[in-house]
């Protein structure tokens, strides 16, 4: 059976480039070719990962009649942004639920959020984890008694319909790996709310991509991913019942999470600026960072076949690095 793909809206800058890294190939690649796919820019403000899945979450939210976007995450969430500026960039309104108190000092996504035009809503982190779903439908009847449809977005935008971003996404693979001379791959990305790998992991087994696709979790663990992997799979299915019937099997590389969501080791910010300096790629603390340095720890542990390249997908998260500044050791570099 043929693949459709639901109808989508143009928000990212794409087909974004597959870089090559040759001196961190050197370094870290123990024979190895590294690659980035960088879609850390599928745009300015608008990018990211996110901005794929929201290419075909606005267009389900448009042609169903909502005129708002209602969706959740953390202070520093990228998603929250992405989906703030989309919406703002198609003249749909935008209201976030934030997880944590207003900060004092507005920085990062969260400022963005505001230039966006969000309307921001933060919540102590107890209500929040235990509430979210109840707030959810009263700032739905909120808008419903003002006459406006708002859609619900889950965290993340990770669903059946989110997963067609990085579904999409593989059919860009395929063509840079036919232009690179890829013949075998591991695909690696973070994982935080599960859709990316998803799409991937689908993706890469409905365009028949040679490649294994894994998600090095920064948040949770294994047996967290593999259930959201299945279930976000099951819900494409459920929605999409005309998809080809493939077989995935979710691949899921713990043990980098390290103290905790958002809470980088300092080998992290270190790789950072490492990766900075010798290849001009700026990863950040809470999603990038941790995974790039779980591949590199893999990669040297033998994880992958010496055959195979890896592709690393760079999925942005630029705006999460000023929060965190000060775990970067910046004193080393005046003259
Ligand atoms: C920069 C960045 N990379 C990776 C991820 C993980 O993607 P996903 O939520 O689809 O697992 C996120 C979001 O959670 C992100 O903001």
């Amino acid at each position: 059976m043929a693949l459709v793909y639901p109808r989508k809206i143009d928000l990212a800058q794409s087909p974004t480039p597959l870089q090559y890294l040759e001196r961190a190939s050197e370094k870290w690649g123990c024979g190895h070719r590294i690659w980035v796919k960088r879609d850390d820019l599928t745009g300015s403000t608008l990018s990211g990962n996110k901005v794929r899945k929201l290419e075909f979450i606005t267009a389900f939210a448009i042609d169903n009649g909502y005129d708002t976007l209602l969706t959740c995450g953390g202070l520093q969430s990228n998603h929250c942004r992405a989906t703030a500026f989309a919406s703002a960039q198609l003249g749909l309104g935008v209201h976030l639920l934030l997880r944590g108190e207003v900060p004092q000092d507005p920085e990062g996504n969260f400022l963005l959020d505001h230039l966006a035009g969000a309307a921001v809503s933060c919540y102590p982190l107890k209500q929040y984890v235990n509430h979210l779903d109840d707030l959810f439908r009263q700032w739905q009847e909120h808008y419903a008694a003002q006459g406006r449809k708002a859609f619900v977005i889950p965290t993340g935008g990770s669903d059946g319909i989110g997963a067609w971003g990085y579904i999409a996404a593989c059919e860009e693979l395929a063509v840079d790996f036919t232009g690179h001379g890829i013949r075998n791959a591991h695909i690696v990305t973070a994982t935080g709310s599960g859709g990316t790998q998803t799409g991937l992991t689908l993706g890469a087994a409905l365009h028949k991509l040679p490649a294994t696709v894994w998600g090095v979790n920064v948040c949770d663990d294994e047996t967290y991913f593999l259930d959201k992997v299945a279930s976000d799979a099951a819900d494409w299915r459920r929605r999409y019942p005309d998809v080809p019937d493939v077989a995935i099997q979710p691949r899921v590389i713990d043990g980098y999470v390290g103290a905790g969501y958002a809470v980088a080791d300092p080998y992290v910010f270190e790789l950072i600026s490492e990766l900075g300096r010798l290849e001009g790629l700026v990863l950040d603390p809470v999603y990038t960072g941790k995974a790039f340095a779980g591949m590199i720890a893999e990669i040297g542990k033998g994880r992958f076949e010496s055959s195979r390249d890896i592709v690393f997908v760079h999925t942005g998260g630029i705006f999460g690095v000023f929060p965190q500044r000060s775990g970067f050791d910046i004193a080393s570099g005046y003259a």
